[in-house]
């Protein structure tokens, strides 16, 4: 390490240390090496895809390493970009992310790499499985796998840093700092994600937050339920919810404009949360059919995959009704079966494109996912129904870029429309969840607050945590979990309440 880069580290470590992010991330300290940087020569392939340059290529103080004392506090403006850098470096929990496949995460976490790396692909280490790697950095340098390569190897070290959202920076690391006006097909010829329009910015988080088929030099992200079940926490995402998480190093702009210098622009929550759902069904389909296709040939490839499912359709209990659970058999209702055999498992937590258990709408027949759903809800589905899945896929492609085209308001109403129809009927969590982000995203995009919901929200989102000691005592244990959904589901109730009676 030089000793400029090594300033540059030492400077964003100490603004870190002042910085107010309120959620967990900023007590991680990020393992970054940041080497030499020594420019590629510009390559215009027009594939899109270059190649990866590297952390260093983006840090130095005069481009993207400057304070970032500012945005931390959470002020953002034309002044944002100096910092990007140092604010992913202090406070991302993407810098972690190469390191939770190490013996030393830089997080606590509750299931170490070598445990899964036992239960799933014995003896191999996950630095070296481009399975792991796909997703917990650059997915562009997963591929070959194991490698001896130190250039490949820093870089990995990085984890998910600026190319894995930003594109590898080789055609456009000269170019970017000097274009003007609609960058649309600056990018496209250079190699640089349009993380500026929001469907693309969603479909881009999602390759590695539900998964993707191998495509573009990038290998398959596909987390299965062998590596759940090998420990591996299961991916719950919502874009909304998960972009509002992240530190923001960027001013929203509008990049389309043509004026010289892009004008500042607001993101409204609602309409993030539509797209996000619509683009989170289209990564699914395109998942599905790649898994649907692999599976033929590849042993580390099952079929049918058990995460294609909500979880819940195999893992619950098997308890009668009684007097303190009188809907433990909800399972079995006509009106939680939305039209699915007795036995077959749901597909998917997309809600509201697909039906949730526990909510009334869309029915099956009502969702614009009914074709799949008829083949993939089954006790056995056919590979087949991959070309199903590529369908719908394009379908709700077309879907989500018509959405991003929303005016603010229109957003508004459409999301409320759903949100409207939403009624808990039952104790499943998921279906909360899915409710609770959309109402979230509702609230926040509501410009005039004279009355808002910040309790009702905190003791909603609170209530899905279970204690910090677990409860080993299982009558204990069932009262907790009771107790918390009874607060969730009343809190919920009030909130719909309100935010139906609105004008
Ligand atoms: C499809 C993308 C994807 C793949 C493939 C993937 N991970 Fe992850 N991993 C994630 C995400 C996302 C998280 C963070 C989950 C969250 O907080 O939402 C995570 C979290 C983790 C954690 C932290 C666990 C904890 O208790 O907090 C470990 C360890 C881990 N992954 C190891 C692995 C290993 C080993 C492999 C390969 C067998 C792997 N990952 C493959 C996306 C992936
Ligand atoms: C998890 C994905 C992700 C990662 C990792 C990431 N970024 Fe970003 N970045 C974004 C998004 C989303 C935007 C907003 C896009 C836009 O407005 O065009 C953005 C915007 C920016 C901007 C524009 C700032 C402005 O105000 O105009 C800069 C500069 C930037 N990122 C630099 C970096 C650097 C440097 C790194 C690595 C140290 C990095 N980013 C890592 C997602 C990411
Ligand atoms: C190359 C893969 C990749 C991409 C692309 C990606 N992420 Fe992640 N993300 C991860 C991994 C791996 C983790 C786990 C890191 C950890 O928990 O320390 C993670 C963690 C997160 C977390 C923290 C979750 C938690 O439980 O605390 C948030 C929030 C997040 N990502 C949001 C986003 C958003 C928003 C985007 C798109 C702008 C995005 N991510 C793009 C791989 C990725
Ligand atoms: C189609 C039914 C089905 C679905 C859907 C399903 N699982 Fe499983 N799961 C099983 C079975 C069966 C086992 C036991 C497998 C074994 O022991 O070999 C299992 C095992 C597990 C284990 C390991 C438990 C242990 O003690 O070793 C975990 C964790 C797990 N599943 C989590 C999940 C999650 C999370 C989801 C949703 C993303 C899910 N499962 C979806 C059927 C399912």
């Amino acid at each position: 390490m030089n000793l400029a880069a090594r300033t540059v580290l030492v400077a964003v470590v100490v603004v870190g240390a002042f910085a107010v992010w309120a959620t967990a991330g900023a007590s991680r300290r990020p393992e970054v090496t940041i080497a030499a940087y020594v420019p590629p020569e510009p390559s215009h392939s027009g594939e899109g895809k270059g190649k990866a340059i590297g952390l260093s290529g983006c840090l130095a103080a005069a481009c993207h390493g400057g304070p970032a004392e500012k945005a931390l506090g959470g002020t953002l403006d034309s002044t944002t970009w100096q910092g990007a850098g140092s604010v992913w470096v202090a406070a991302d929990p993407h810098s972690a992310a190469y390191s939770l496949l190490t013996d030393h995460p830089h997080r606590a976490v509750k299931v170490t790499a070598g445990h899964i790396m036992a239960r799933y692909a014995g003896g191999r280490p996950a630095t070296e499985d481009a399975r792991c790697l796909a997703c917990h950095t650059n997915p562009a340098l997963a591929e070959p796998g194991p490698t001896t390569d130190p250039h490949v190897l820093n870089k990995r070290r990085e984890g998910v840093s600026c190319e894995a959202c930003h594109g590898n920076a080789s055609g456009w690391v000269r170019e970017h700092t000097n274009w003007r006006g609609n960058r649309a097909e600056a990018y496209a010829a250079t190699g640089m994600v349009p993380l500026y329009d929001l469907g693309e910015r969603a479909v881009n988080c999602l390759g590695c937050h539900v998964g993707a088929p191998a495509a573009g030099g990038l290998p398959v992200r596909d987390m299965n339920h062998d590596m759940i079940a090998a420990g591996h926490p299961r991916l719950n995402f919502d874009f909304a919810e998960y972009l509002r998480r992240l530190p923001p190093h960027w001013q929203e702009k509008d990049r389309t404009s043509s004026e010289s210098v892009p004008p500042a622009r607001s993101l409204n929550p609602a309409k993030a949360w539509l797209v996000g759902r619509t683009a989170h069904a289209e990564a699914a389909c395109k998942l599905l059919a790649s898994r649907a296709e692999r599976s033929a040939s590849d042993p580390r490839t099952p079929w049918p995959e058990f995460a294609e499912y909500n979880c819940a359709s195999c893992h619950h209990n098997l308890r009668a009704a009684s007097d303190e659970e009188p809907d433990a058999q909800w399972r079995k209702d006509a009106a939680h079966l939305h039209g699915r055999r007795l036995g077959a498992p749901q597909w998917q937590t997309v809600w509201p494109l697909t039906p949730a258990a526990a909510l009334a709408a869309p029915t099956r027949a009502g969702s614009p996912l009914k074709d799949l759903l008829e083949k993939i809800e089954v006790p056995l589905p056919s590979r087949s129904v991959g070309s199903v899945a590529i369908e719908s896929a394009t379908r709700l492609a077309v879907e989500r870029k018509r959405l991003v085209g929303f005016a603010d308001a229109d957003a508004v109403r459409a999301s409320r429309k759903w949100l409207d129809t939403a009624n808990l009927t039952v104790p499943e969590w998921d279906s909360g969840s899915q409710l609770l982000f959309g109402m979230a995203a509702l609230e926040r995009s509501r410009s005039a607050k004279p009355e808002t919901l910040t309790a009702q929200f905190r003791t909603a989102f609170a209530a899905f945590v279970p204690p910090r000691v677990p409860l080993t005592d299982e009558a204990a244990r069932r009262h907790d979990e009771r107790d918390r959904w009874n607060t969730f589901h009343a809190t919920v109730g009030t909130i719909r309440n309100v935010q139906n009676n609105r004008p």
